[in-house]
């Protein structure tokens, strides 16, 4: 038996915050065994090389406090953030729901994070080898949420392996119009401009919401194809609430975990259908196994993340999701993840 299925009745005894900082502690501290990169499954894009194609998702670790106990899970990338350029404390508690009869999560946690000064340190002192990406967001209050963004890619670059752009969390008011053609133009520009300026700009990539319209989704895929944006992160926690069974279904805050699987694989291949693979995607949104890491790379994903799973399958998923994803590889024939990305794509249009 796993030691997850003993240790989880405890952890969930906890408030889920509680057990989350737990889960943070011993990453940090390096107590969780060791996973070896079971197999080859690597990934070449935008010049940087993924050992696999599975990373953690925005959110996990807001702070990057715990990346190197990350990389050791078996992770391929680590994307940290979402990062304010000030600390800001996040709503009032509670604002973090278990779903249990759901596979799912309900949160309004609202950018709750140390700020950029406090990261960047952290990121610098602790140096961990592998792939970072840095989750950018605006703060609350703040009177210039462009400005916000901006200053991120300032301070970001030189460390970040990529910075990914999120106009997409549902718990800070307003944000999401950030995805509307007039409000995105404006971003894009700004961003644009300061990447110009920059010796040795990152991969930029914009992290969208799974309930946006048709219309929408092509303003966006225009928009990024045209102002050079380098790939998309396909989705964040959703509004809708497909029927769920659980009695905190009717909590305010976006879904994750298994319910949100359907939807947000369906606007990833929409996406990709509507770009025709010319931008690379990162598919995330109820993965929990092999098959579903596998479903998002046919449906258009490059690269695949997850986060709720985590939280009820425990550290030993990670692995088992790259051997799965080598063993699907070798039964296909095919040689490399790149010749599959997109071929499902059909059965989600
Ligand atoms: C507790 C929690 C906090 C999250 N915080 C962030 C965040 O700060 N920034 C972000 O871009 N996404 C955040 N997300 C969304 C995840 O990155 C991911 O897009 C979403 O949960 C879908 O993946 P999953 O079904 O595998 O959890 C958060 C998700 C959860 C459950």
């Amino acid at each position: 038996m796993r030691a997850y299925s003993l240790l989880r009745p405890l952890l969930f005894m906890l408030p889920p915050e509680r057990a989350h900082l737990l889960a943070l502690a011993a990453l940090e501290r390096r107590l969780l065994p060791e996973r070896r990169q079971p197999v080859t499954l690597k990934v070449e894009l935008w010049d940087l090389t993924f050992p696999n194609p599975i990373g953690v998702a925005a959110g996990f670790d807001k702070n990057a406090e715990a990346a190197c106990g990350l990389f050791s899970l078996g992770f391929g990338f680590v994307e940290v953030g979402t990062l304010t350029p000030l600390p800001q404390p996040g709503n009032p508690q509670p604002r973090l729901f278990r779903l249990l009869e759901d596979g799912a999560l309900i949160n309004r946690l609202g950018f709750n994070n140390s700020g950029h000064a406090a990261a960047l340190a952290g990121l610098r002192a602790r140096a961990a080898s592998g792939i970072i990406g840095v989750n950018i967001g605006a703060n609350r209050d703040s009177a210039d949420r462009i400005g916000d963004y901006v200053k991120a890619l300032g301070t970001f670059n030189d460390t970040a392996s990529y910075i990914a752009v999120n106009i997409s969390s549902p718990n800070t008011p307003g944000l999401r119009a950030l995805q509307s053609q007039k409000e995105l133009s404006l971003l894009l520009s700004r961003l644009t401009e300061t990447r110009r300026a920059l010796s040795n700009p990152k991969p930029l990539l914009l992290k969208i919401a799974p309930d946006l319209s048709n219309e929408e989704l092509a303003d966006i895929a225009e928009l990024s194809l045209a102002n050079g944006i380098d790939g998309l992160i396909i989705s964040n926690t959703t509004l809708s609430r497909p029927s769920l069974r659980s009695s905190h279904a009717s909590e305010q805050g976006g879904l994750s975990g298994r319910p949100l699987f359907e939807l947000s694989t369906r606007k990833l291949a929409q996406f990709y259908h509507l770009t025709r693979g010319r931008l690379p995607l990162i598919g995330v949104g109820g993965v929990s196994s092999a098959e579903t890491a596998w479903q998002k790379i046919r449906a258009g994903a490059s690269l695949v993340q997850l986060y709720t799973a985590l939280i009820y399958e425990g550290p030993s998923l990670v692995g088992d999701v790259v051997e799965g994803l080598a063993q699907k590889l070798k039964a296909s024939g095919k040689n490399s993840l790149r010749e599959i990305t997109g071929t499902g794509v059909a059965d989600w249009l």
